[in-house]
């Protein structure tokens, strides 16, 4: 897809002398050190044939000085010239054989290097605490609410820009919540906080009444299905896709491609749900990763589904069917379905119980849909894009566009 982008924009050549640059410093690197294995093979050669020289230097000398001297008492004989010769060959061969392996070796502790470094962050700065505790706890049973608490983050890599600054809500079992706001407020880490993908810089976020950090993270991520806003498809069938590696059956998988509108399309594939899609899912329109992706979220059977945009790249008819079927997803699962929706369209979070509007990383206003309208002076509707908000828009009275 890269490769696309490359082409459409017309610069294979800059890219072409920027990957030339990176191979550059690969080959600088490969002749600094074929010169050192070089000069190391070298030094090591010449040693040993001084070494051979000196013996058989030394060897002659004693066996003549002997012989010079008195025969019978002579303590080095030809044969022992001859075993040290053995064993100094046997010696070198060995250290020359060991030596092949130089290079390998020098490789293996730059990598074991960070690797161990690697090792040392596993617990602490790449997965939280508790990831790897599998015993799923009671308070996990069911999903109770989240609440985020005074909740500050940044991202580490950009320590001093805060995107979340003390955001507090509060969402409850079954409740449907979304989150509006302009264009990197802090919708998507958000979510990622949520999936606890990142630890909060100070505030709590708290599960059930127990604070997330306390409770081990793949039980509490079972339990959620996330669509992103880019989702990401693995390069095997549409099946093993919307399975993701969970004990789901086939009929489980099939049903929640039906839901998300997309088991026509994929049985219309040439070897149905079992067909490649391509890396990333490429084979498929944006529109179908996406309902793949929603797919695959359902089949999870979740306690809370977390949306970032899940339907933003599909056509009105199919947005519409697609909401349709998550707003009706509480009565097909027979069970409280807590909703957590990132939208910029009216359809998609018009019928949610709460719409929370972010600004610079906290809560600006609050509100149901109509309570929302109603204060049409807040920047509401500067969030609403689209056709059918186009036709919403319309709909209003001119005092409230007036006062846009
Ligand atoms: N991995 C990251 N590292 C550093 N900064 C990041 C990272 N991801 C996002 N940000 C920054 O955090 C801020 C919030 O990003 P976020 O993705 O939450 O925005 P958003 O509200 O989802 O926006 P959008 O509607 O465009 O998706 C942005 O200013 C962004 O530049
Ligand atoms: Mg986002």
């Amino acid at each position: 897809m890269g490769v696309r982008t490359v082409a459409a924009f017309g610069t294979e050549e800059f890219q072409q002398r920027r990957f030339g640059a990176h191979l550059d410093t690969a080959r600088r690197g490969g002749v600094r050190s074929g010169i050192r294995i070089g000069i190391f093979w070298g030094l090591q050669n010449f040693s040993f044939a001084v070494l051979y020289a000196v013996t058989l230097w030394f060897g002659g000398h004693v066996l003549i000085a002997g012989r010079m001297k008195d025969h019978q008492d002579a303590q080095v004989n030809g044969g022992d010239v001859i075993v040290v010769l053995i064993a100094l060959i046997t010696g070198m061969t060995g250290i020359s054989t060991f030596s092949g392996y130089a290079p390998g070796l020098f490789k293996a502790v730059a990598s074991a290097k960070s690797l161990k470094e690697m090792i040392r962050w596993k617990d602490r700065d790449i997965e939280p605490d508790h990831f790897w505790d599998e015993e799923a706890s009671p308070s996990l049973a069911d999903l109770q609410s989240i609440e985020f608490r005074s909740v500050v983050f940044n991202y580490p890599l950009q320590p001093e820009k805060v995107v979340l600054s003390k955001l507090s809500f509060f969402i409850s079992k079954g409740q449907k919540v979304a989150f509006v706001g302009e264009s990197g407020c802090g919708k998507s880490t958000t979510i990622q906080l949520i999936l606890r993908f990142y630890d909060p810089k100070s505030g709590e976020i708290v599960i059930n009444g127990t604070p997330l950090q306390r409770l081990p993270v793949r039980s509490w991520r079972r339990m959620l299905g996330y669509v992103g806003q880019h989702p990401v498809l693995f390069a095997t069938s549409a099946m093993e896709n919307i399975k993701a590696g969970e004990d789901i059956s086939d009929e489980e998988a099939i049903e929640a491609a039906r839901q998300a509108q997309i088991l026509d399309t994929l049985t219309q594939l040439p070897e149905g749900l079992d067909s490649f899609i391509g890396a990333g899912g490429g084979m498929l329109s944006g529109g179908q990763r996406q309902r793949v992706a929603i797919a695959r979220a359902l089949a999870r059977k979740p306690k809370a589904l977390l949306l970032d945009e899940a339907t933003s790249a599909l056509d009105n008819e199919s947005e519409r069917m697609v909401q349709e079927t998550l707003d009706c997803l509480e009565e097909t699962l027979g069970r409280a379905l807590t909703t957590i929706s990132i939208a910029h369209r009216l359809t998609t979070i018009a019928k949610s119980d709460m719409i929370y509007m972010l600004k610079e990383g906290h809560v600006c206003e609050q509100g149901t849909h109509q309570e929302l309208l109603g204060r049409a002076s807040s920047g509401f509707l500067w969030n609403l894009r689209g056709p059918t908000d186009l036709r919403f828009l319309s709909s209003l009275h001119a005092e409230q566009i007036l006062k846009l």
